[in-house]
């Protein structure tokens, strides 16, 4: 109908999204980090803006400029991050994107001097905070997880949908180059059983993932 913009699918819901990696600082000069460049997750969020969505993006430390019409927290660390998610809520849906780092140290005051003998640090785990939220009473109605893997993709990835009480798993084979680069090749992985994609560049999964999003909540 002329002069009448098409309804976007995911107009009305608010998804919440994380991405990047977290930092968890040894002292002042040095952190512990997973290896993430935040694509991924930056080109979710912004095709779940382009189809309408209301977004909430909860970002680690990453060089991407902040898509349109997406409403960015910046943090550092998993217990920054878990705070923000917790912050942002209620979601319709929830897509956990970021490579948390799984240990944290108590972080010292000031730097760390270099002993012969080298230096042994103390690993605390930290929240795992899409397990957190699959446990949660007013858990958003879809909770989608990542998983980086780099063997037994499918039985790693099925292992951590029930673990964590995700609906989706989107499985990520990272024993080749996809590590900071444009294509990912993914697994969708749920209780309805195993999806595999054709491998895309970052973009085409983002958008394909959008609209899988917007199927299941419309
Ligand atoms: N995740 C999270 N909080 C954490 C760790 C992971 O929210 N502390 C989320 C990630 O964002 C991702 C999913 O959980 O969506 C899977 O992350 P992954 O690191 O693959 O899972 P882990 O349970 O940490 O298992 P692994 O030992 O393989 O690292
Ligand atoms: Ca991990």
């Amino acid at each position: 109908e002329a002069g009448t913009a098409p309804v976007k699918p995911l107009t009305g819901k608010h998804i919440l999204v994380t991405a990047g990696p977290t930092h968890e600082p040894i002292d002042p000069v040095r952190y512990i980090a997973n290896r993430s460049s935040g694509k991924q997750g930056f080109a979710i969020a912004a095709a779940l803006a382009r189809r309408g969505a209301r977004v909430s993006l909860v970002a680690g430390p990453v060089a991407l400029p902040t898509p349109p019409g997406v409403t960015r927290i910046d943090v550092e660390t998993a217990r920054e991050m878990a705070a923000a998610v917790e912050a942002a809520l209620p979601a319709d849906a929830a897509v956990m994107v970021a490579a948390v780092a799984d240990w944290r140290t108590e972080g010292e005051r000031q730097k760390i001097k270099k002993q012969a003998g080298g230096a042994t640090l103390h690993l605390t785990e930290n929240p795992d905070i899409l397990a957190g939220l699959g446990a949660r009473k007013d858990r958003p109605h879809l909770l989608i997880g990542f998983a980086a893997e780099t063997e037994k993709v499918i039985e790693h990835a099925t292992a951590k949908l029930a673990r964590k009480g995700a609906d989706w798993i989107v499985a990520n084979d990272v024993s080749g180059d996809v590590m900071g680069g444009d294509a990912n090749t993914v697994h969708i992985v749920s209780q309805d059983g195993v999806e595999s994609w054709d491998r895309m560049d970052k973009a085409a999964v983002a958008d394909a993932l959008a609209e899988r999003i917007a199927k299941a909540l419309a």
